[in-house]
């Protein structure tokens, strides 16, 4: 039985959580290895947090963290697609470490290069925290699609504009007063015009778009409207007509290339994606041979994110070898946007 000495970088709401699960269940993984968070970094040592850090390594700096011989395991918490987080994990997988994120703008922005230089490096790189935080799309898409082909996929991708809209809905308040209790619940980003831009569903549609098509990520081909423009006269007249308005984030292909999208969407009451109220996540996936899957859960928070983490972490641990994406990074194709004004 081998111990990971698992260094963690963010002590945000997902690190707490993770923390506190592998501090009371270091052997929760099926093969027997046991993962134990031995060193942290943080904005601040000294901040008062829900864990007990005080027998951890400290480390101010991320790529010190990351670079450390006493770590086996780099996993990265602290967002954003550049500056320390990008940073920190090229530094692990040069040094042939695996890493395990859930930082969905590094990944969309920068998964092409990073999944180069971890298969360069044979380190794994693990992602599934970044998309739908605890329900397991990333690997769903993975496993499913192995032996299909996918048509497209469609979901709910961001926990805050859907309990917006919910409450909206259901409460009749206004856009502002909602937000301030999404920020509260903790299911907001530090800036919410990530959220309520469509930009949080964007890179996670472009991490799902690559995986599903084979393709390498490519954000900024996505076209991203946000609902802050939503009014609640809108959400009233949509459901006169038998619809309600989501956040829909989607990614079909065409013969001229792929085309990644999020808007807000009139979708018909009784569709399943209409059901999927409060800050729940949904996604439907489409295959040639399997047809339709549809998976529903939570998309952020603590317990449920972290548990993506430690999904990532056992697979690690238990070995299981394949490219990044659907192909080795060399082999992935250039992701070819199709023009907006024709699809
Ligand atoms: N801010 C994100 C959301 C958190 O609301 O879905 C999880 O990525």
């Amino acid at each position: 039985q081998k111990t990971w000495r698992v260094g963690v970088a963010g002590l945000g709401t997902v690190g707490g959580g993770l923390l506190q699960f592998l501090a009371e269940q270091p052997d929760f993984a099926p093969a027997g290895d046991r993962a134990v968070v031995t060193a942290v970094s943080a904005r601040s040592k000294s901040r008062p947090r829900t864990v007990d850090i005080s027998g951890l390594a400290w480390f101010d700096d991320p790529v010190a963290l990351a670079s450390s011989p006493d770590v086996d395991l780099f996993v990265e918490l602290v967002g954003g697609s550049d500056g320390p987080a990008k940073a920190a994990v090229e530094a692990a997988l040069k040094l042939g470490k695996p890493v395990v994120t859930a930082n969905k703008a590094l990944i969309a922005e920068h998964g092409a290069e990073l999944a180069a230089l971890a298969e360069a490096n044979d380190a794994p790189l693990l992602f599934e925290a970044a998309v739908m935080g605890g329900t397991p799309a990333v690997k769903m898409l993975r496993e499913a699609m192995v032996g299909d082909e996918v048509i497209g996929v469609a979901g709910i991708l961001n926990g805050t504009c859907n309990f917006i809209l919910s409450e909206m809905e259901k409460t009749g308040r206004d856009f502002a007063d909602v937000l301030r209790e999404a920020q509260g619940l903790g299911y907001a980003e530090a800036d919410p015009t990530m959220d309520v831009g469509g930009f949080d569903a964007g890179h996670k549609i472009s991490i799902l778009a690559a995986l599903a098509f084979g393709c390498a990520p490519k954000f900024d081909a996505a076209e991203i409207e946000g609902i802050s423009d939503v009014e609640l006269l809108d959400i009233k007249l949509a459901k006169d007509l038998g619809y309600r308005i989501k956040l829909v984030a989607g990614a079909a292909k065409s013969d001229d290339g792929v085309a990644v999208k999020v808007h807000p969407s009139l979708v018909p009451l009784e569709h399943p994606l209409a059901q999927a109220g409060g800050a729940l996540n949904a996604l439907f996936i489409e295959g040639k041979r399997i047809g339709r899957i549809f998976i529903q859960g939570p998309g952020a928070g603590a317990g449920p994110t972290a548990a993506a983490v430690a999904a990532d972490i056992a697979d690690v641990m238990t070995g299981a070898k394949r490219p990044v994406f659907q192909a080795p990074a060399g082999q992935l194709k250039p992701f070819v946007a199709v023009d907006p004004a024709r699809s």
